[in-house]
């Protein structure tokens, strides 16, 4: 059996975290912070973290997978200067990353997304880019290597008003990453790259939580309960409701998309006294926002309904 050790130290559970984090907390320093938008199992990063020890280095990664091989080598190394984020870079740079904090930030072969109707999946739109500018330090660079000539274009047609100088060329292999190593064997030999350089700050402003508002009802029927979907700027789907008729709680499946953010958690309605009590489920890690308070909303407004 091979075993591997694996440190969760690295790991930054920023839904959890108070929001945006402090750099120097979390490092226990100060120092210039580069950030790695989908790291993949992490080859970069931790060779980057080697070769600069005076620096700090975060990585964001949406698959838990590659998150434990970058963990596992980040043990390897006894790297102290690297963290780790599980989850969606997008509500990440909105919401966690604190603004005009970085001095770097990169992205190796990003998902090209090729199929038309898969285009809005794509990484670095303008909207995007003038995101990535707003966490840069003055002077601070946006890197991007791609394998891919359509997708490159795509990127460099998207700058225009992003605050960015670009330098663009082609590029023999050079960062050893499995993507690059893949693209390698199938007999790529050069790949493109795009390096921004921030002259004009953008203001983008930080997403932040809105304080949330639990309810009390004075009904609840579990037999009749059916919250009603909602379809508007914010999506919100209830997906299935179990109740414990001995505890006399109910837990409500919901998923909430906003536009920067797509959440999975449950909502509990709890009997209290002579009252049933409507929240997030205690530990289920949910943001703060406007279309968790609107699902709430659509869970009290289903009990009231059966009163
Ligand atoms: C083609 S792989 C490249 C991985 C690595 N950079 C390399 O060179 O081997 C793209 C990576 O980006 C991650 N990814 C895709 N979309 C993402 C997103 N929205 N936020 C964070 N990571 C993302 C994928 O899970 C995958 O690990």
């Amino acid at each position: 059996m091979r075993v591997y050790y694996r440190s969760l130290k690295p790991l930054i559970l920023w839904r959890g975290a108070a929001r945006p984090l402090d750099w120097a907390q979390v490092f226990g320093r100060v120092a210039p912070v580069e950030l790695e938008i989908g790291l993949g199992s992490g080859d970069y990063l931790v060779a980057r973290a080697q070769q600069h020890p005076e620096r700090d280095f975060v990585g964001v990664e949406l698959e838990w997978e590659g998150v434990q091989r970058a963990l596992r080598k980040i043990a390897g190394a006894g790297l102290t200067n690297v963290r780790v984020l599980l989850g969606d870079a997008r509500p990440i740079l909105w919401r966690v990353i604190p603004q005009q904090s970085l001095a770097r930030v990169y992205s190796l072969f990003p998902c090209p997304w090729p199929k038309k109707h898969h285009h809005k999946h794509r990484l670095f739109d303008q909207r995007q880019l003038q995101l990535i500018n707003s966490k840069l330090i003055d002077g601070g660079e946006f890197y991007l290597l791609t394998d891919h000539a359509e997708y490159f274009q795509w990127v460099l047609g998207n700058i225009t008003d992003t605050g960015f100088t670009a330098f663009a060329r082609t590029a023999p292999p050079q960062v050893n990453t499995k993507y690059e190593q893949k693209w390698l064997a199938e007999g790529q030999t050069h790949f493109y790259e795009l390096t921004l350089r921030k002259v004009q700050h953008c203001a983008v402003p930080l997403l932040e939580d809105i304080p949330m508002e639990t309810y009390r009802v004075k009904t609840f029927d579990p037999a009749r309960f059916q919250p009603a979907d909602v379809r508007e700027a914010v999506h919100i789907a209830f997906k299935e409701t179990r109740y414990d008729p001995a505890r006399q709680i109910a837990m409500t499946r919901v998923v909430v998309v906003e536009d920067d953010l797509t959440q999975h958690f449950w909502l509990e309605i709890v009997r209290e006294g002579d009252e049933w009590r409507v929240r997030p489920a205690p530990g289920c890690g949910v943001v703060p926002t406007v279309g968790v308070q609107r699902a709430l909303d659509a869970v009290r407004a289903a009990c009231e309904a059966l009163g």
